[in-house]
């Protein structure tokens, strides 16, 4: 939870300026008293990001998505609202004080890999660490490579690692927690002999090792942290912290298997690229994908293994509606062997003609055929078909028919046929957040809400004339504001949207700020919306009235309910000459 104060928070939020900020991840044209930008949270091809400088709220008008600056970071770059909040201040040269920077309960755990990571550097320096580096640098990985993915060195020692963190004063429990050791009868080293990559969080922070021996041993090439708490793998790409925003400046995410392949890639000079780390890719890691918002081009291991790691990864890149291209190298086993012996150039010519995943699986079902063959034909035309039912263009759709038609001289209308039997063409996932169905009555408070978060004068104007909600879920954030109008005596949307962070109705004021951001501030409007809202209760109460006016047959109290009613009735005339 955020620990950083308010005050603190706002402190870094009035010293930055959300056009600067937001310009300095994509760029910001301004039109009118707005900016506009091509939002990076859907796939938008017209700019429909719009940033109010004097808001400082950020909205797109295709997906919704708004807030302000901090939200805008931690979205960007996939980190807690807390996290988004040091990187704006390290942005503006705000120094945050260090007692705000613990805000996990695993901060011990990531210090314990903080410092696993420096001391298997440390080891591979060392004296002990001679042939590791005599491999790493038979393997062409220089000092830099080295350094920048902070490569190290578990040496053979049974629970040197271990008996320093110890002694540092973390736990056991921590040790084990962390996967940095094991337990027998006593504690020990997990990784032993073994040259270490660690393998960090979206936002950077390092959470597990991969190790790979180094000598001719039999043990298993590599071995890897096992899934812990801070070390979720199915949401971890290995390299991605160092390749998104290079990712996002090129537009696509080169995918590959190893993290020697990722390693070789990104220094050779193409650093928008990820590793699998040999696993299947989980919901979660196709989320982190998504957000990108770019193509994807697969490039695995040029065997069996790696193009079946390609139809699956592809297939549920391609079912959530991700741009997804295939790479197939040939005469080397992977990327690194690939570039180290053709050099970088080829390389980038591989991917510059990377296929569709579409064509790649027309070409893989075309390979062991022999479509002279009556029989393999029938197969290669159904593959196809079925592999075109996947697909939502229609000029593609269109184009393989026609070509199959004339290949295979199969009427038309034959294949067309077959497609739509097959199964149904499945939608494209759509980034647009259906919009909650808001009724009149609702929206004239959400609408009041607004002007109450933009403006101290309307929280004045609401505790004088109305003071209520009518629905509780507004009568929340109706108190929440004036909460905040109290203790700092003035309002802002974007200051009162970190106020809100914490809170239940946190979600409810975001779409509020969706909803209204363009809104122009009009006081009359808001006098209007007033009695609007007044008028509406009285409406409710006299409905209900009537109703209990039915069931009852007591004289008195129908004369006593029907006075309340005519005067409620009053009362919205009242309000509506006003
Ligand atoms: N892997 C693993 N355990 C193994 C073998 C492989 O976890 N016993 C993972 C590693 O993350 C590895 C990836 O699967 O990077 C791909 O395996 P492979 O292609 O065999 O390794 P390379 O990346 O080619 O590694 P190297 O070049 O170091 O041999
Ligand atoms: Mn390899």
């Amino acid at each position: 939870m955020a620990m950083i104060p308010n005050e603190e928070i706002n402190r870094i939020k009035s010293s930055a300026n959300i056009v600067e900020v937001i310009g300095s991840y994509i760029p910001l044209t301004k039109k009118g008293n707005n900016y506009f930008g091509i939002c990076p949270f859907h796939d938008d091809h017209n700019p429909s990001m719009s940033v109010n400088e004097e808001m400082q709220i950020f909205t797109c008008f295709t997906c919704h998505k708004s807030g302000n600056v901090f939200n805008f970071v931690a979205d960007y770059e996939n980190v807690s609202f807390v996290d988004a909040v040091k990187i704006v201040a390290d942005q503006v040269g705000i120094a945050i004080s260090d007692t705000y920077k613990s805000t996990s309960i695993y901060e011990k755990h990531y210090e314990a890999m903080d410092l696993a990571v420096k001391f298997y550097q440390n080891n591979l320096k060392s004296k002990d660490g001679h042939d590791a580096r005599e491999y790493l640098k038979k393997r062409g990985l220089d000092d830099d490579v080295i350094n920048e993915f902070q490569i190290g060195l578990a040496s053979g020692n049974a629970d040197t690692l271990s008996k320093l963190l110890l002694n540092k004063g973390y736990s056991e429990e921590i040790l084990l927690d962390t996967g940095l050791s094991s337990i027998g009868n006593t504690i020990f080293d997990l990784f032993r002999n073994r040259i270490t990559f660690p393998i960090h969080t979206p936002s950077g922070k390092p959470v597990g090792f991969s190790a790979r021996i180094y000598d001719n041993s039999n043990e298993a090439k590599y071995i890897n942290t096992k899934e812990t708490k801070i070390f979720k793998k199915g949401e971890i790409l290995f390299n991605y912290h160092r390749a998104q925003a290079e990712a996002r400046r090129v537009k696509s995410l080169i995918v590959v298997e190893g993290q020697m392949d990722a390693i070789r890639v990104y220094a050779s000079g193409i650093k928008n690229v990820v590793a699998t780390m040999g696993t299947a890719l989980t919901k979660n890691h196709i989320k982190l994908l998504k957000k990108l918002n770019i193509k994807i081009i697969l490039c695995m291991d040029n065997d069996t293994a790696g193009e079946d790691a390609t139809i699956k990864v592809g297939e549920e890149l391609q079912a959530s509606g991700i741009e997804t291209y295939v790479v197939r190298l040939t005469g080397e086993k992977d990327p690194d062997e690939y570039i180290l012996k053709n050099g970088v150039e080829a390389y980038q010519d591989a991917l510059n003609h990377a296929d569709t995943y579409f064509d790649f699986k027309l070409k893989y079902y075309q390979k062991n055929k022999n479509l002279n063959k009556a029989e393999d034909q029938a197969q290669y035309i159904n593959s196809v078909l079925q592999e075109l039912n996947k697909q939502n263009d229609p000029i593609l759709i269109e184009t393989t028919i026609n070509s199959l038609s004339k290949e295979y001289n199969i009427p038309k209308t034959e294949l067309q046929n077959k497609i739509i039997k097959v199964a149904p063409v499945k939608q494209r996932e759509t980034v647009r957040i259906t919009r909650r169905r808001l009724n009149q009555k609702q929206k004239y408070q959400e609408t009041l809400l607004f002007y109450m978060m933009s403006d101290e004068n309307y929280v004045k104007l609401y505790e004088q004339e109305l003071s209520y909600m009518p629905d509780d879920k507004y009568m929340k954030i109706a108190d929440d504001i004036l909460a905040f109008y109290i203790k700092y005596n003035y309002i802002s949307v974007s200051d009162f949207i970190t106020f809100e962070i914490e809170s239940p109705s946190y979600e409810d004021v975001l779409a509020i700020v969706e909803n209204n951001a363009d809104l122009k501030l009009i006081g009359s409007d808001f006098l209007g919306l007033l009695t609007k809202i007044k008028e509406s209760t009285f409406e409710d109460k006299i409905a209900s009235l009537k109703e209990k006016l039915k069931t009852i047959s007591d004289i008195n109290e129908k004369v006593k309910i029907t006075s309340e009613i005519a005067e409620l009735k009053k009362k919205v005339c009242k309000e509506w000459k006003k």
